[in-house]
């Protein structure tokens, strides 16, 4: 979590460090600032958003053609103004930005304060750069060395960028754990969290790898590694332009993404499925196919919505290509002592590619010897990085903290993944592989026909954006979209939300169900549909206030439930697809009517890089 941005060229910098942490905001708003040079270094900062930075600042900009800026999500310390980075180190003549955590800052802290270093904060970040100033006085050395030296003595996570009073033309950089990229403009040179802030820029960019350390003066770039190894820097170039992370007309990113989806999808399959012709290809895993389609086990690892991605793939890849699959959330399998043997597929599900659980438990499963494959939406993240193979979402940058365009996006993917491997297996017969693509390829117009009940699913928001309380209810493939229908309306509107299996409801969540209680049910027509049907009578039985999510045409549930929303009929399948829908225009309209930040909701961020 955290944003961070720098600069240095011949601009002002200041202007270029706001709109850089204003797209950075999403990963994390309780406070914000910048460190500028003009003679000395003069910091700005606030507890509050960007633009609380920026009415502290004023009209005037501050001049620099240097400078940081971050955006925080605590973890060490309120979020406050003196807990707000940058942080100076104890003689003033050094400034950092930091993204992740030092483990060890406790005791290097303690040592510091021994030799009469003062804090001002609580952070691990000021820690961080006054044991960089003691290491640069004790060793008479230069800026980059302490650097590199204290670095080799942290344990933790860090994204950081530095910079010193005395030299007004440098910037170093330097990761582990956390993401960096470097975009390298004419004369000029941009670090960021991600490439949001710098694509009006430039498109050259550089992705620094863990333990390497950038050294940006106004003329050159050099990187080396933790080792003081000078390396080539390897310049890309960014697949992004300035209209995918901007809103384009809708009051929110959420909203953005969330009619988005036709286009996503589609995005998603293009070049990879042909259904007419029968072509499923998925380039990015063509190595270990093989491996796919012999393998005993899959494990998949994610957290969150991800999380609930990879149980919707756990059901296919059980119906169609009969492997057994376990779900696993990164945070307990990455403390646990898997079972995982050599050559077994592990396969990671994530949007930002930089959850650092998720990364943590890929490198677990990595050392244990497994095959490591991504679903990923960022490209160049972390984890698309450490994977042996995956296949991108190409869903396009995701803004909004909760996740909507990503999850379908990644139910595509998924879906197309084990479509694959079954018909290599041959679990799956020629009609219903065919029938499947041409349902995948479907999915954008059913959801492009959902988006037209908004204006329904706005009214049935207003007459219970009041409720305390929401119980979603799925069966079969719609029991993963009842837990995600739960998690998006808890995330942006603070209601209390759970999500159950229908059947499960008798074993405890029924006795929540009074006349106050609404119970969204995914009810499509589907195997699982008479069953359902008994599960909507028991909460009507208790006076419970249905919402049912139905197939268009049902006649039968309309009469029983308070209210329906319908979405076309689609193959079971794949109708979480479709059916997860409504459920993110519900949180949406609800969050909104009760004045909730939609796209930054509290104590959120989108790329959750701490464990
Ligand atoms: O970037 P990832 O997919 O790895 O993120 C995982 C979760 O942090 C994420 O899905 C989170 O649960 C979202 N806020 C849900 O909307």
């Amino acid at each position: 979590m955290c944003g961070i941005v720098a600069y240095l060229g011949d601009h002002q910098a200041y202007p270029i460090l706001i709109n850089g942490l204003k797209r950075l905001e999403y990963r994390g708003y309780d406070s914000t600032g910048v460190a500028l040079h003009n003679g000395s270094l003069n910091i700005y900062k606030k507890k509050g958003k960007v633009t609380d930075l920026e009415n502290f600042v004023g009209e005037i900009i501050p001049q620099s053609t240097i400078g940081i800026g971050h955006t925080r999500w605590a973890t060490h310390g309120e979020p406050s103004d003196r807990n707000s980075h940058p942080h100076c180190s104890s003689g003033k003549k050094l400034a950092i930005i930091h993204n992740g955590i030092i483990e060890n800052y406790g005791a290097i802290k303690k040592d510091l304060s021994d030799k009469g270093y003062k804090f001002h904060s609580d952070t691990d970040t000021e820690v961080l750069i006054s044991f960089i100033e003691d290491i640069k006085k004790e060793n008479d050395c230069s800026l980059e060395e302490a650097v590199r030296i204290a670095l080799s003595k942290v344990v933790g996570a860090y994204a950081i960028v530095i910079m010193s009073a005395d030299n007004p033309d440098m910037l170093i950089a330097a990761r582990k754990g956390s993401p960096m990229v470097i975009g390298v403009g004419k004369g000029e040179y941009f670090v960021a969290s991600d490439a949001t802030p710098i694509i009006e820029y430039t498109k050259d960019v550089i992705y620094l790898n863990d333990d390497e350390i950038a050294i940006i003066t106004r003329n050159d770039l050099s990187i080396k590694n933790i080792d003081d190894v000078a390396l080539t820097p390897y310049i890309q170039q960014l697949d992004m332009d300035l209209a995918q992370i901007e809103k384009g007309g809708y009051d929110h990113f959420m909203l953005k993404e969330i009619f988005e989806q036709p286009n996503s999808i589609a995005d998603c399959m293009r070049g990879r499925l042909d259904a007419k012709k029968g072509n499923l290809v998925l380039g990015g895993i063509s190595k270990y196919s093989e491996a796919l389609v012999n393998s005993k086990r899959i494990v998949i690892i994610a957290c969150g919505t991800s999380w609930h991605a990879g149980l919707v793939a756990e059901y296919l890849f059980e119906e169609y290509c009969r492997i057994p699959v376990e779900v696993e959330y990164a945070s307990e399998f990455r403390y646990r002592n898997p079972v995982i043997n050599e050559g077994d597929i592990v396969i990671a599900i994530s949007q930002s590619g930089e959850t650092a659980d998720t990364m943590a438990a890929l490198e677990l499963a990595k050392s244990k010897g497994a095959i490591i494959l991504g679903v990923v939406n960022a490209v160049g993240s972390s984890i698309s990085r450490i994977t042996d193979e995956g296949a991108y979402l190409h869903a396009g940058p995701e803004i909004g903290v909760a996740s909507t365009k990503a999850f379908t996006a990644q139910l595509t993917v998924l879906t197309m993944i084990v479509l694959r491997i079954a018909d290599r297996k041959g679990t799956i017969t020629k009609e219903l592989y065919h029938e499947l693509l041409s349902e995948l390829e479907s999915i954008p117009e059913k959801i492009k026909s959902v988006l037209k009940s908004n204006a329904k699913i706005e009214y049935i928001s207003d007459l219970f954006k009041d409720a305390r309380n929401f119980l979603y209810l799925g069966r079969g493939f719609n029991f993963p979209v009842a837990l995600e229908g739960a998690l998006k309306l808890k995330e942006i509107s603070y209601i209390h939300a759970e999500g159950y299996p229908a059947a499960e409801m008798k074993h405890g969540p029924i006795a929540l169900i009074d006349e106050n209680m609404p119970v969204v049910v995914i009810a499509t027509s589907d195997s699982s549909y008479d069953k359902i049907i008994s599960n909507i009578q028991e909460v009507k039985a208790r006076k419970g206030i249905v919402i049912a999510v139905v197939t268009e045409g049902d006649v039968l549930i309309p009469k029983m439930a308070d209210f329906v929303i319908e979405v076309p009929a689609c193959h079971e399948a794949l109708m979480p697809l479709v059916s997860v829908v409504p459920l993110q225009l519900l949180s949406y309209h609800i969050a909104l009517m009760r004045g909730c930040n939609v796209d930054q909701p509290r104590n959120l961020a989108k790329s959750v890089t701490v464990e």
